[in-house]
């Protein structure tokens, strides 16, 4: 790790009419590694996402990608972070009408059109679908895909890019535990591969451990721990603790039905 942060979230607050959702949220990534954020459902992990890349804009807070402040770029900085960072959504977010080989290319010829030729983009679409373990299936549609193969096209389309940070979006909810395992395992071989720094958004605790080179654990709007996968494994705060051992948040729960 250098010393640093290739990302940066200040004191950020992102709130919906008057459903605050994010409120004075820090959090450091550093070059190189994986960092895992976990946290329930609806607790912002996707906003966090879409806020770093500006497809969401913050309300309050710096969020700095290479030191550079994205709640204040237009049109041209935020395609340039975009360029850099990748995203795979979650779902995948495939174009069902395009094949895989289209699918993969999408950002290539939205980012690179005019440095890559045809077969340079081809060539790698090739290299994206070898590095995800689905050569050969460029033809496919997205429909003709099982769901953990949807989810390594999407994480090719990713990488396609070559770039220096992927945003995982809970990259193996709904897979079974063959898939998820695959899944893991191609986070890991790709950091080593490609030397891609990572966030991984998960409530996926196997996955966790499994990726993790430091985790976060958002509550509520914050950070509330921090730190390496042991830091984790007893957890002496009992929000942290609920969420390891999937114990149900009760009180919390009702409130989210009542506010969502
Ligand atoms: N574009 C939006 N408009 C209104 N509310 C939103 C929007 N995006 C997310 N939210 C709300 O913000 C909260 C956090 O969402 P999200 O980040 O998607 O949760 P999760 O942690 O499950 O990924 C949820 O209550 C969600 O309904
Ligand atoms: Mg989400």
């Amino acid at each position: 790790m250098s010393a640093e942060p290739i990302i940066s979230f200040r004191n950020v607050c992102k709130a919906f009419g008057p459903k605050v959702v994010l409120r004075g949220f820090d959090l450091d990534v550093y070059k190189g590694e994986t960092l895992v954020v976990m946290g329930g459902s609806g607790v912002g992990k996707s906003v966090m996402l879409k806020l770093l890349i500006g497809l969401l804009e913050a309300d309050h807070g710096t969020i700095t990608y290479m030191g550079e402040d994205v709640t204040k770029m237009g049109p041209d900085g935020l395609r340039g972070v975009r360029k850099r960072v990748a995203m795979l959504f979650q779902g995948g977010a495939l174009f069902d009408s395009m094949s895989v080989e289209d699918n993969v290319a999408y950002a290539l010829h939205e980012h690179h059109a005019k440095e890559m030729t045809p077969e340079d983009i081809a060539a790698r679409v090739d290299w994206a679908l070898s590095l995800v373990d689905l050569p050969g299936v460029q033809d496919m549609k997205p429909a003709d895909l099982s769901g953990g193969m949807k989810k390594r096209v999407g994480l090719a389309r990713a990488i396609a890019l070559h770039p220096d940070v992927v945003l995982y979006d809970e990259p193996t909810t709904g897979l079974d535990p063959i898939n998820t395992t695959r899944i893991n395992h191609l986070l890991n071989g790709l950091k080593r591969a490609i030397s891609v720094t990572s966030i991984v958004v998960t409530h996926d605790m196997n996955s966790a451990f499994a990726v993790a080179d430091r985790m976060a654990m958002l509550h509520r709007g914050e950070v509330i721990a921090m730190g390496p996968p042991d830091h984790f494994r007893e957890p002496s705060d009992p929000r942290v603790a609920d969420f390891i051992l999937g114990r149900a948040p009760e009180h919390e729960d009702v409130e989210t039905l009542l506010s969502g």
